[in-house]
């Protein structure tokens, strides 16, 4: 009965969701939430359905997000206080870019995005920095025989790249983290209007900053992502805008960091907790890469994402009426037994691992998959070669965040025998 679509899931469900997600369906596939007005979508079928149709089940742009009575609403409006209105009046007006805009404009800021990727010597420098950063992460404890692995490696080496990537010194990782982490409290539970103020003000100096980065790339352009995307142009010549830049650039920060964080720690867990999935990574690094599509299948970081109807839809046997708010459970369809053999296992040795929704599907399928996996293939790779006898630490309490829609643990203790 709460107005709070964070209430959707209840706590104890959210630690643990999967047979909630069995339950749906099994019995109600497309499940309409009738206090929140939201349709949720739980088999693999029909998840993926939707996702073929962008022009039917459209993206939300961020102020139809957040209009209040309107969108999902991802956070409750009246912390859309005076004082937070009046900060971010000091930047730049949300402009919708990517994960938030629909063809034909998407296309376009899509496009240009890839090719920053491909095209810019940064991205395509960063695997050896990644060995590096991850090499520098692991010699912080691979001493103790002991590390909480969240904090201490899965946190820190996707911020590190993707400030790199971005141009931002390392030294400055921590005020990266902190941007990126308040950036989204607007789309978390529990929000108080202290906390909204700030990520209010993080919001617009993370703009500010790279208002100045954008600006010094003009000048003096070079190899990088930024260089590359601000000399980009539309099919129709024009050049990105500042609001359209500093939202893609926000878009691929926020994107990429605590995502990044929780299929690492997620991956760990799941290979840790089981022996004989921890003896079969041992004898086989090449089971790495199988360990990791794993982890983006039955720990599905983004868990689900909203759609919204502008017309009446059909999805398999279920109508889905015009203006409606549907949400994706990829979280649920990446574990349907209609597609996936033994589908709660976790499994090194399926045939066709990366087979899943971990990244989304289609038109709006991550632009940064390549890079995530790379991350998590090298990180899970030196962290097995390095440190003998994984195991989880006696007497540690394993938690997930509180949040319907991303998956990852707030904290992950293992044990090792230090060298
Ligand atoms: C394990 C890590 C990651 C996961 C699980 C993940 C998951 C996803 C998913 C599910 C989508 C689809 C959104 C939709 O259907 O509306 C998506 C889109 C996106 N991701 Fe990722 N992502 C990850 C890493 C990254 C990284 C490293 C970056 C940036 C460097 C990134 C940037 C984006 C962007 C910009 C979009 C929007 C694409 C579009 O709408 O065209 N992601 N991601």
């Amino acid at each position: 009965s709460s107005p709070n679509p964070f209430e959707l899931i209840p706590p104890e469900i959210i630690e643990d969701p999967y047979e909630f997600y069995a339950m749906l369906r099994e019995n109600a596939p497309v499940f309409h939430v009738e206090e929140h007005d939201i349709y949720v979508v739980t088999r693999h079928d029909l998840c993926l359905d939707a996702l073929k149709r962008p022009g039917d089940f459209l993206q939300w742009t961020g102020a139809e997000m957040f209009a209040p009575g309107e969108g999902p609403a991802l956070g409750p409006a009246e912390l859309w206080s005076p004082e937070v209105r009046e900060i971010m009046s000091r930047g730049f007006e949300n402009v919708n870019t990517l994960v938030t805009a629909n063809a034909p404009e998407h296309t376009e800021y899509r496009t240009i995005v890839l090719n920053a990727f491909s095209a810019s010597r940064t991205a395509e420098r960063m695997t050896d920095r990644i060995y590096e950063l991850t090499d520098e992460l692991i010699d912080g404890f691979a001493g103790k025989g002991t590390a909480e692995v969240v904090s201490e490696f899965a946190v820190p080496l996707p911020v590190k790249v993707i400030a790199e990537i971005l141009g931002v010194p390392p030294e400055e990782y921590a005020t990266f983290k902190r941007w990126s982490d308040d950036s989204i409290v607007a789309i978390g539970g529990g929000v108080t209007p202290q906390r909204m103020i700030e990520s209010a003000e993080s919001i617009v100096e993370f703009q500010q900053y790279f208002v100045e980065k954008i600006n010094e790339r003009r000048a003096h352009p070079t190899d990088d992502v930024i260089s590359v995307m601000v000399s980009a142009k539309r099919s129709d010549g024009t050049p990105l805008d500042m609001g359209e830049l500093l939202s893609i650039l926000m878009q691929m920060l926020v994107a990429g960091n605590e995502t990044t964080t929780s299929l690492i720690g997620s991956a760990i867990w799941r290979i840790v907790r089981e022996p004989e999935v921890a003896a079969a990574v041992y004898a086989d690094p090449t089971k790495v890469k199988n360990a990791v599509e794993e982890g983006l299948r039955i720990e599905a970081p983004v868990q689900g994402l909203f759609r919204r109807t502008q017309s009446e839809q059909k999805l398999g046997e279920f109508e889905i009426p015009a203006n409606a708010k549907v949400l994706i459970m990829y979280g649920a369809a990446n574990r349907d037994g209609n597609v996936y053999e033994d589908p709660d296992s976790f499994s090194v040795c399926r045939p066709k691992p990366s087979n899943h929704l971990g990244f989304g599907f289609g038109s709006h399928f991550c632009v940064g998959a390549a890079l995530a996996r790379k991350e998590a293939n090298i990180a899970l790779e030196r962290l097995f070669a390095r440190l003998p006898n994984l195991r989880l630490t006696e007497g540690k309490e394993i938690r997930h965040q509180m949040h319907p829609l991303l998956r990852g643990l707030t904290q992950l203790w293992v044990d090792f025998d230090a060298k």
